[in-house]
């Protein structure tokens, strides 16, 4: 076999495969397999770089993360669609399509209608020239949407190519989704990282497609289905049936079970059996769209300024439950806001118990009348987060008592304090314990200081024994402080007190994230240390020298200001920094050590060295190479036949370099 056949095998067996993963959700190959396909052809093509073809899945993530996204107009508005929230409203929708059928013609006594579950997600434009994917657009207004061409080819489920296409620019709509078990890993990795979860699958799709990054985009493991076929007139087809079918064999995501209904009826029926049946997909859906399958008879109906006629999208009512309201308490956070949530008698509700719910704020209680000791609705809608509805008044027992948020902090005591114009209660001591323990816990966190094994129960002992009572406190622990506590041995206190230690030399920017500002991130964290380049200069810092750092919005400006404008807080950064915590600035590019403080773990065989030249290439870089995965690994290098260690990374969440990725890293370093 030449390269250039092999190459092409390749190439189709890698699109089988994705499809299978990514869009049937039934995989043949293991992912190691299939990893080491990828780096067949990687390799291949680097050898013989004139059989990379455009839609090479190679091609998928190539280049840098883009500066931002232009905007461009669409071929033909993306309208939405009207919504029916009742079966009545859908037999409203039919009656109108019959009259308005039977005023340019004969009145139909059954329309044939496709019903196609609604997926939730965000929807796109792809454009695809001589069968190539050519374009990949957001709705946007409807008129204009911004061109996410890049972030589209890291979806896999989206294929570069299509097989059978007809020449010439075709245009097709789908939407852009992320899978249950996707979202549900990114929450739990977010939480780990402080970073604030996703309220539901749609925002992360929504999140993710907006980022600029697809390196991201392809982490995420988005999928996709499309439902709308747009070509020129010659080669149409009559029914959306034959749309879905003609953009199936071309290779495109289509969402399986769509149905034809002859009359409203069958629309009806098939929507009753979705409403249940949706918990066993893979994929949020929250609804059914009914559409008019006859093309022609679309045209005739056509559409007003903001739908068309022919179409309704039909929206599940969201799952609800009755339950006991046992408790309100509250909550105080890190920057010391005080928030109510619902304790609940559990309850079953779409698949998981619920026992908690958040309640806002303070006059989100008083609007609903909520009581403790209340029936109370409680309801899922297109939040993870349950909401409680409110309260079922026949069934309130006669002594039950209004609730009223506490004067005083649960936690510390202190006067809690509400500015008139905000609805936010907030304890104001900064010692609070309830806020040193978030605050810690944060502090410590994988994505701030990375101090593997301070974890809540440690936390808990420290500050409620009052040895630590802020970050620079951690500095001054020693062995005989900790080795008594709960589930501190000699051996974990060692580790931990060597993880402390090692956490002194880390960057600017996580300190700055650390701290916990209000309002900073960990990218406005590295946006302020890139420019301020110290934190005595970023204390000394104007707000609107702060504003003007990329990134940085007048806000967040405002916040760093009001919290460095705190002496108890400047004070504080003072006693980390004759603690030993060092805030470096990372070694700038083209120094001999680039590497330096990133650890690689090894797995499988790469085809372009040896074992002992990739530990070395790494080493001379100032990197290390380690035997085991953990979530201070910085990389996991994966070459062909990877073993488990790649399963662990993928579980910890441990970036994965192929070996061009690898390549490119030591290369470029
Ligand atoms: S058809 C003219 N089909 O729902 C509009 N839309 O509420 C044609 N959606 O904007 C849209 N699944 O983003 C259609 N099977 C499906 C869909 C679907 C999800 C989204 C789409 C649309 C919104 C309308």
């Amino acid at each position: 076999m030449t390269p250039a056949e092999r190459a092409d095998e390749l190439r189709r067996s890698i699109r089988r495969h994705e499809e299978r993963y990514y869009v049937l959700n039934d995989p043949e190959i293991s992912d190691a397999e299939f990893d080491a396909l990828m780096v067949e052809l990687r390799v291949l093509e680097a050898r013989h770089p004139d059989l990379v073809t455009p839609d090479s899945p190679t091609q998928r993530v190539g280049g840098r993360p883009a500066e931002g996204f232009a905007t461009v107009e669409h071929s033909v508005p993306m309208l939405s669609l009207d919504n029916a929230y009742t079966e009545s409203e859908l037999r409203e929708f039919d009656d109108r399509v019959r009259r308005l059928l039977g005023d340019v013609g004969s009145e139909p006594a059954a329309v044939a209608y496709t019903a196609e579950l609604k997926i939730d997600g965000l929807s796109l434009s792809l454009l695809y020239q001589d069968g190539l994917l050519l374009r990949g657009v957001t709705r946007g207004d409807g008129t204009r949407g911004e061109d996410v061409t890049s972030n589209v080819r890291a979806i896999r489920a989206i294929p570069l190519g299509l097989v059978g296409a007809p020449a010439g620019l075709v245009e097709v709509r789908g939407e852009a989704y992320m899978p249950r078990g996707a979202f549900e890993r990114l929450n739990r990795q977010r939480e780990d990282a402080d970073e604030p979860p996703f309220a539901n699958p749609r925002n992360a799709a929504a999140g993710t497609m907006r980022n600029l990054d697809p390196a991201l985009v392809a982490a995420r493991r988005l999928g996709a289905y499309v439902y709308q076929l747009l070509v020129p007139a010659v080669g149409r087809p009559a029914t959306q049936a034959d749309a879905l079918r003609t953009m199936r064999n071309w290779g495109l995501p289509i969402e399986s079970h769509w149905h034809c209904c002859l009359g409203i009826d069958a629309v009806i029926a098939y929507c009753r059996r979705w409403q249940e049946a949706r918990q066993r997909l893979d994929f949020e859906t929250d609804g059914v769209v009914v559409k008019v399958d006859d093309l022609t008879l679309r045209e005739r109906l056509g559409a007003t300024a903001k739908f068309p006629r022919w179409a309704v999208a039909y929206k599940f009512p969201p799952e609800q439950a009755t339950t006991r309201l046992l408790r309100i308490e509250v909550n105080v956070g890190r920057t010391g806001a005080v928030t109510p949530y619902a304790v609940l008698q559990p309850v079953r509700l779409s698949g998981s118990t619920i026992q908690m719910a958040t309640l806002h704020n303070e006059q989100d209680v008083a609007r609903r009348d909520l009581r403790p000791g209340d029936t109370v609705i409680v309801e899922k809608g297109g939040d993870v987060i349950p909401k409680v509805v409110g309260p079922v008044l026949d069934l309130r027992p006669a002594d039950c008592r209004g609730w009223t948020m506490p004067a005083e902090c649960p936690a510390c005591g202190s006067r809690l304090q509400r500015p008139d114009d905000e609805v936010v209660w907030r304890c104001p001591n900064v010692s609070c314990p309830a806020r040193l323990r978030r605050g810690l816990l944060h502090f410590a966190s994988r994505r701030a200081m990375n101090i593997d094994g301070l974890g809540e129960s440690f936390v808990d002992q420290v500050v409620s024994t009052g040895l630590v009572s802020d970050f620079a406190d951690l500095y001054r622990l020693t062995a005989g402080h900790i080795e008594g506590l709960e589930r501190m041995g000699p051996r974990s206190s060692a580790r931990l007190l060597g993880e402390i230690e090692r956490s002194k030399d880390n960057e600017l920017w996580r300190v700055v994230f650390a701290l916990g500002i209000r309002h900073v991130g960990e990218r406005g964290a590295q946006s302020l240390a890139a420019h301020f380049g110290s934190i005595e200069s970023l204390i000394a810092a104007p707000a609107s020298a702060i504003e003007e750092v990329a990134d940085i919005g007048p806000v967040v400006a405002a916040s760093v200001r009001a919290y460095f404008d705190e002496p108890r807080n400047v004070a504080l950064v003072g006693r980390m920094k004759a603690a030993g915590v060092r805030m470096t600035q990372p070694v700038a590019a083209g120094s001999s050590r680039p590497l330096q403080g990133r650890t690689f773990v090894l797995t499988g065989a790469l085809a372009s060295m040896s074992r002992d030249d990739a530990v070395a290439a790494i080493g001379s870089r100032g990197g290390r190479v380690t035997g085991s995965v953990s979530t201070r690994t910085s990389y996991v290098v994966a070459g062909v036949d990877p073993g488990s260690k790649l399963e662990k990374a993928r579980e910890l969440g441990v970036p994965i370099l192929d070996e061009a990725a690898f390549l490119q890293l030591i290369m470029g370093a």
